[in-house]
């Protein structure tokens, strides 16, 4: 398992180059589905979830090819271009197995898709999740309502339609993928489909153009009401990935918390604002440089300002842990509040233990700071955690052993190359320990 050694104190000065939103190319992969021709997609981050994710469409006998550039990256200087193209020509097996999938919890993604396409799936249910539960009731409610009929058994959702009807739907909560889903479900729907209480991510907005290219006829994508006109068929097109805003987040946070100068370039700002206003709140100093390029600055002492995570455009949860980083910075009381999941303050040990001030209550954490963080061993639980955990080491006095970054591949391509590349001190290491040996299947634990 590898770990990040972080030696903290430096200010990130330079410009660090933001990727193409993983979670925009994982619904954007699920739609290559749909069609039997080929999608090409530009700009798709080379993290660990992608990675299972062509593993996934290529066990269902998709052809996936990822074309790397010609010059790669050196980790700072403008990502490197790359394409990707699927082709779901035949889909000899529609099944989404959990060998692969367990590992990644948007494998519901391919539910509707594959309903859609070929009337039948076979999707492995997404396990219970290091930050909650995250059920997938409002996409199996969805695309009962438009035919399917769903039966769970042995860990798999067994599903099958003919050809899935438009539907009325209101979703009960705002959800992510749940919108993306049902909206691949029902381009290709007979008759119209109204889709209500949507999310508005701009990763729903992101799907939505790859499906428009691709033949569909989508109304009202990014607000909470989306109307689609179902076609007979969609055909290939080729589509760019916006930059990843949870990606440029944390590198603004990196910029303020070192008190550093950085230019976060290659991202859309258009998506930042809530990110950007929280943190001139709190008192960096942020300009856009234009519509895809955002200077953050240090202040000489960063205040206290709370948060409470909402659907998009409010404060991403995704920013949650890293935001609480800058926070033990600040000086003052900040209150940060988890609206969308229900266990992701997983982080807030571990930054006590390197020398933070936090008190969880329920769904709020209060934040005491400036806290001089002091460098420590700490293990990463998820994905944004670990950015957590990698950003408080940045500021720590002396060397933090940032373990179990698996975590942190699943979303931040080359991250240690990146903020290596704006000056902070960072090294992957292999596992230096041995593996435990493996325990013999009959004994008790
Ligand atoms: N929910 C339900 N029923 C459902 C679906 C969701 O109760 O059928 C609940 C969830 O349990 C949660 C809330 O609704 O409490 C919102 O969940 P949502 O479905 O919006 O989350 P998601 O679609 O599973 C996506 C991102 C997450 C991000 C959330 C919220 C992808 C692949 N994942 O998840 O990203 O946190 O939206 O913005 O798009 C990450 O990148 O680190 C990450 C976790």
């Amino acid at each position: 398992m590898d770990k990040f050694i972080i030696r903290g104190g430096n200010p990130l000065v330079g410009t660090v180059h933001v990727s193409g939103a993983k979670n925009s190319a994982l619904p954007c992969m699920a739609a290559a589905i749909l069609t039997e021709e080929e999608v090409t997609l530009e700009n798709i981050p080379q993290v660990r979830d992608i990675a299972t994710e062509r593993r996934l469409l290529a066990s269902m006998g998709a052809a996936v090819e990822l074309h790397e550039p010609v010059t790669p990256g050196d980790g700072f200087s403008a990502a490197p271009q790359n394409h990707t193209t699927i082709s779901c020509r035949s889909l000899s097996d529609p099944v989404a197995r959990y060998e692969i999938v367990k590992t990644m919890r948007a494998s519901s993604l391919v539910l509707g898709a594959l309903i859609a396409r070929t009337g039948a799936a076979r999707v492995a249910m997404p396990g219970g999740c290091a930050i909650g539960g995250r059920p997938i009731d409002q996409h199996i409610k969805g695309l009962e309502k438009m035919g399917a009929v769903i039966v769970q058994q042995h860990g798999y959702l067994e599903a099958s339609a003919p050809r899935l009807r438009g539907a009325h739907i209101v979703f009960d909560r705002i959800t992510v993928t749940g919108t993306e889903d049902l909206l691949m479900a029902a381009v290709l729907a007979e008759g119209e489909t109204l889709l209500e209480n949507c999310a508005r991510e701009p990763e729903v907005v992101d799907l939505a153009g790859l499906l428009a290219a691709m033949g569909a006829k989508i109304q009202g994508a990014g607000t909470s009401m989306i109307r689609v006109q179902g076609v007979a068929r969609l055909h290939g097109a080729r589509y760019r990935i916006n930059p990843d805003r949870i990606e440029a987040g944390t590198f603004l946070i990196a910029g303020a918390i070192t008190g550093g100068d950085l230019i976060v370039a290659n991202c859309n700002t258009e998506h930042l604002g809530a990110m950007i206003a929280k943190l001139s709140e709190a008192g960096a100093r942020i300009d856009a440089l234009g519509p895809d390029s955002v200077r953050v600055r240090g202040a000489a002492q960063l205040r206290s300002a709370d948060i409470s995570t909402e659907e998009y455009p409010g404060f991403p949860t995704d920013m949650q842990a890293q935001y609480m980083a800058l926070a033990t910075q600040a000086e003052g009381v900040s209150l940060v509040r988890e609206n969308i999941f229900e266990n992701r303050f997983m982080h807030v040990q571990e930054l006590v233990r390197m020398g933070a001030s936090i008190k969880v209550d329920g769904n709020t954490a209060t934040v005491r700071g400036p806290a001089r963080l002091s460098s420590a061993a700490v293990m990463c639980s998820d994905l944004r955690a670990s950015a957590s955990l990698v950003l408080a080491a940045l500021v720590a006095d002396g060397e933090s052993v940032v373990d179990r970054v698996y975590h942190m591949d699943r979303g931040y391509e080359r991250i240690e190359e990146k903020l290596r590349g704006v000056g902070a001190q960072i090294q992957r290491m292999g596992n230096v320990f041995a593996p435990r040996p493996e325990k013999p299947i009959n004994q008790p634990a």
